[in-house]
């Protein structure tokens, strides 16, 4: 720690499952964390902001059977690939210090090492798990994960079934897991504890499962080969580990452990306000400061899922409005305890009405006015008034109440004091009236003062909104020209004073306003799903009925001799053996999809009582069957070919 420093701070969010792309929910955790962590930076802590992938299990592994792809693969590919997890962060100015893995080498070490502690300590013991198995998948179930009691993955009837595996002695922890929920302040807010108290605690802490057998992707049980470890202690191990517990790739446990909060969203309290507290008594580690459970973000009143196709792009969005609006927005309308709607409406009225309406408007109209009556240079001089102070007051009482509701992580009531402030330096405006300062000479230094004023409230407002909206801050500070030592939380006083100086320039609207309707017709569009790559011929509408039908007489054929017709591009020359004995000819226009000599020995299918038909002068007897379709609005076709052991003549029906 250096001696400016007021101490450290240490702040994550969870880490991530790497399975699905990132929505505007897994974003909104993020976003907090970083204004907190942003905030504490500010404030002169010396910060740790940890966050990461979650990568292992089952499901992981099903995932990239699916894609043909190694676990690993799978994973690199969601996490540093393109528009990956990575590039999310980026894109959204999150200031990360650590990023873990679940799959980096000294974590798993870590976690290995951890397992054998606790086995050793008699904390962990083996036993037998029952559950719901789905047999194609290789899966287990808990009975809540059933869709209509049957795999939420295939779709198919799951089995009873048991595996043999390790369990934590979870029970051992409850009382004073409840004494820590009850009695201290350990989980917020406050309502979480009762949830977890009486729902999970009340009715008898279950021994948790914490290996597995039926799948390999997960960290493996050094000392009983065959297990791996299941999820939790895996995942929730990543705090300590990621700062060097257990392993030589960091060396920062003893400066920054215990935490001093977990993010974390609601769904998922019960498993860092229960288990965690209870793996790390196990170890004999002191416990977090505090773990925050934050709600969740829904989309026009429903849970976002992939399924019901209403996630909501973080990149998209960021696109269109600007990575400081989307941050804003999910900071100032949301209170972070609670759960949120998310529409469009809400998203492009705030950034109309607080950030183009009240913020962006302050800044232009004050730095055009200085420019129009100052030509930018306000020097010293001016003349205050009595209206003044109220500003001054109002500005102190703000960044106290700012100060106060961001130790709470509300960050929704920080932003509404430093709105507090904006509207009252707009009226202030309209109640000086500089337009009419400016007629006379005589009140000029009154107008000087007023609009000193206007900048030292600019001033203070950008320092506050820089933990959620860094580069709008900066760009606001740069605008009035302050200097590095007063962009700090230290000179987040009023210094609007006769001898300050000021010069300003003015720029380029930094939140223009945005065409409701317009705007809601372009995201409406951009969220259709992408009209299908692939398009096929319309069904036939007539019937044919069965008994035409089954005249048409389909045959297996092997391809004797194949070559182009000369002068044309489009026809093949089939010599085929229909099993008849007498080689049958065909002519197929479909030259431009294969080449001749490919198809010599290939089993196809041909209807064979077709009238024959005369193409560029030779006889065709039949037709050779194809699918075809179209891709990306090129036609595409393949010939049907049948298994080679198939013979000559078969037929089809
Ligand atoms: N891998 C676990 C966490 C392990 S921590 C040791 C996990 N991952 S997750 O990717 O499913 O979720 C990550 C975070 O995103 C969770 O805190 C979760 O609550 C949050 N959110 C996911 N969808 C959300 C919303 N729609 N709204 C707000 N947050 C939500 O859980």
């Amino acid at each position: 720690m250096c001696n400016k420093c007021k101490g450290n701070y240490y702040i994550t969010t969870p880490i991530y499952y790497p399975s699905s792309n990132l929505h505007i929910g897994h974003a909104y955790c993020t976003v907090a964390t970083d204004a907190m962590a942003r905030y504490k930076r500010l404030q002169g802590y010396n910060v740790k902001f940890l966050t990461g992938t979650d990568e292992h299990g089952q499901k992981i592994e099903n995932k990239a059977k699916e894609a043909g792809v190694t676990p690993q693969q799978f994973v690199d590919n969601i996490v540093l690939g393109d528009r990956g997890v990575l590039d999310l962060w980026k894109l959204m100015n999150i200031s990360y210090d650590r990023f873990i893995r679940t799959t980096d080498d000294y974590h798993v070490e870590a976690v290995q090492k951890i397992f054998k502690k606790m086995y050793d300590n008699g904390d962990i013991y083996k036993g037998a798990y029952k559950g719901k198995y789905c047999t194609p998948c290789e899966s287990f179930w808990t009975e809540s994960q059933l869709v209509d009691g049957k795999c939420p993955d295939c779709g198919r009837e799951v089995v009873e079934a048991e595996e043999e595996a390790y369990f934590f002695r979870l029970s051992k922890y409850a009382d004073r897991i409840q004494d820590l929920l009850e009695n201290t302040d350990f989980l917020e807010p406050r309502s979480r504890v009762n949830e977890m108290v009486n729902n999970f605690i009340k009715p008898g802490l279950e021994d948790l499962c914490v290996s597995r057998t039926s799948f390999t992707w997960g960290v493996p049980v050094d000392f009983d080969p065959g297990h791996v470890v299941y999820v939790w202690i895996d995942a929730l191990n990543n705090y300590i580990t990621a700062l060097g517990y257990e392993n030589d790739k960091y060396d920062d446990f003893n400066a920054f452990w215990p935490a001093d909060v977990h993010f974390v969203g609601k769904e998922i309290v019960r498993f860092h306000a229960i288990i965690w507290p209870a793996i790390l008594m196990s170890q004999g580690l002191p416990l977090p400061k505090k773990v925050y459970g934050h709600g969740w973000l829904n989309f026009n009143g429903e849970k976002m899922s992939k399924s019901r196709g209403n996630v909501v792009d973080p990149y998209l969005l960021s696109e269109r409005f600007g990575v400081d609006a989307l941050r804003f927005f999910l900071l100032r309308t949301f209170p972070f305890g609670s759960d949120g709607n998310f529409t469009n409406e809400l998203l492009i009225n705030t950034i109309n009405i607080d950030l183009a309406n009240v913020l962006g408007n302050l800044v232009s109209r004050t730095t055009a006015m200085n420019q129009k009556y100052f030509g930018g240079q306000l020097g010293q001089g001016g003349e205050s008034a009595p209206l003044d102070e109220e500003l001054k007051t109002l500005a102190a009482d703000v960044i106290a109440n700012y100060e106060k509701q961001m130790d709470k992580f509300q960050f929704s009531v920080a932003l509404n004091e430093v709105f507090r402030l904006l509207d009252r330096a707009n009226k202030y405006i309209d109640e000086t009236t500089p337009w009419i300062l400016a007629k006379n000479e005589q009140t000029m230094p009154r107008l000087l003062t007023v609009m000193k004023n206007l900048c030292e409230c600019i001033r203070i407002a950008a320092i506050l909104i820089e933990p959620v909206m860094p580069d709008s801050s900066k760009a606001i500070l740069d605008l009035l020209n302050v200097p590095e030592n007063a962009r700090n939380w230290d000179a987040k006083c009023y210094c609007a004073d006769a001898d300050a100086v000021w010069t300003t320039s003015t720029g380029a609207a930094l939140f223009p306003r945005i065409d409701m309707e317009k705007e809601l017709a372009a995201l409406e569009e951009l969220s259709k799903p992408a009209k299908p790559a692939l398009e096929i011929e319309p069904f036939a509408e007539e019937n044919v009925d069965f008994d035409t039908f089954c005249k048409s007489d389909f045959r297996a054929v092997k391809v004797k001799d194949c070559k182009n017709v000369k002068k044309s591009d489009k026809l093949l020359q089939f010599t085929l053996d229909d099993g008849t004995g007498t080689d049958r000819q065909i002519l197929s226009g479909i030259a431009k999809f294969y080449k001749p000599e490919d198809l010599i020995g290939k089993t196809l299918v041909a209807i064979v009582n077709l009238p024959p038909r005369k193409m560029m002068g030779r006889e065709s007897c039949g037709m050779l069957l194809s699918a075809v379709h179209t891709e990306n609005g090129e036609e595409k076709l393949n010939l049907i070919m049948l298994n080679d052991a198939i013979p000559a003549g078969a037929k089809l029906c």
